[in-house]
């Protein structure tokens, strides 16, 4: 089979083990939540995006010797953050875009006070799977507990929300997006790849490679995320286009134009990939998934 279609063949399999779980979830998850408040939450989670971060978990757990089906927890509990965090992102008060996976934000459709909650409880709850029924040393699940707890916090996704609107240190530093890029994108891809690595416990030498490839493949996305604010289709992307532009943002585009942010997201995505050749052969999930989110219109 053609490598972008057995990626993508692959990539369906996980998303679908994925969604099936989360379905499965979903009377546990509701028990004692008011229904307005599960509405939104739900709203928000299962209208779906590509779910990149479940899966990055699933695929970098079964490359290290574990079976997918052993981090769905985890899975369900990075996806649960990953949306608060688009919630919170999508707010009059941040970004203000109504349109979210191709459909009205969570504030557009129910309100500012029920989008804040929703997203607070999906941050809280992510936290709560993540440490969900995992039958796998205790040990190991304390260890991928810290990477996500970390990738949310204060020095994760907060704060490259926080430089990312505020631009505190802007002014002087010429990698300001890139380190704005590692932040609000490149944790929580990190903790995706890193929490399925620690579950399985591999040894410090894996565990550096597959950090340095999730850190190389968090700016590869997040440039392309830019990238695609100028040139993607609302309908393919399911968001607002030239959101960035009109809310004033710095991103890959606004501080080195369309060409030389393309010729950096190539340039992260062949490091990923170079650096994961020395782990895995090159037609495994993980070596092909840099090249092709370089090339997506979604
Ligand atoms: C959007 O992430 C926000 C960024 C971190 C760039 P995705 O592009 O993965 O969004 P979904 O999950 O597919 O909707
Ligand atoms: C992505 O920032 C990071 C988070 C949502 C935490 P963006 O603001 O670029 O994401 P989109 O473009 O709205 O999806
Ligand atoms: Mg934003
Ligand atoms: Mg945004
Ligand atoms: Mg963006």
């Amino acid at each position: 089979m053609e490598c972008k279609k057995l990626l993508e063949v692959t990539f369906a399999k996980y998303v679908s083990m994925f969604n099936c779980y989360m379905e499965h979830t979903r009377a546990e998850r509701s028990k004692d939540v008011p229904n307005c408040l599960f509405k939104a939450m739900e709203y928000s989670l299962s209208v779906g995006g590509k779910r990149l971060r479940p899966v990055l978990c699933m695929a970098s757990a079964v490359s290290n010797g574990l079976k997918a089906e052993q981090v769905l927890p985890m899975a369900l509990g990075l996806e649960m953050l990953h949306t608060a965090t688009l919630i919170h992102d999508d707010m009059p008060c941040m970004d203000n875009d109504v349109l979210r996976r191709g459909m009205p934000s969570c504030h557009a459709k129910f309100g500012e006070t029920m989008a804040l909650l929703a997203g607070d409880t999906l941050i809280v709850e992510g936290f709560e799977w993540a440490l969900h029924n995992l039958d796998l040393p205790a040990q190991n699940v304390l260890n991928a507990f810290k990477i996500i707890t970390k990738a949310g916090g204060a020095s994760g996704v907060c704060a490259g929300q926080a430089l990312d609107i505020f631009k505190e240190g802007a002014e002087g530093d010429p990698n300001f997006v890139g380190k704005v890029a590692a932040r609000k994108t490149g944790d929580l891809i990190y903790a995706a790849v890193m929490t399925g690595v620690a579950l399985a416990g591999s040894d410090p030498k894996r565990f550096k490679g597959y950090e340095d490839y999730s850190r190389q493949l968090g700016l590869a996305f997040q440039i392309v995320d830019d990238i695609l604010d100028v040139v993607g289709t609302k309908e393919e992307l399911g968001k607002t286009i030239g959101k960035d532009a009109e809310e004033g943002k710095l991103t890959h585009v606004t501080v080195y134009g369309l060409d030389r942010a393309r010729m950096m997201a190539e340039g992260a995505s062949l490091k990923a990939r170079e650096i994961i050749s020395r782990f895995e052969k090159p037609d495994s999930f993980l070596s092909l998934l840099p090249e092709y989110l370089v090339d997506r219109t979604r």
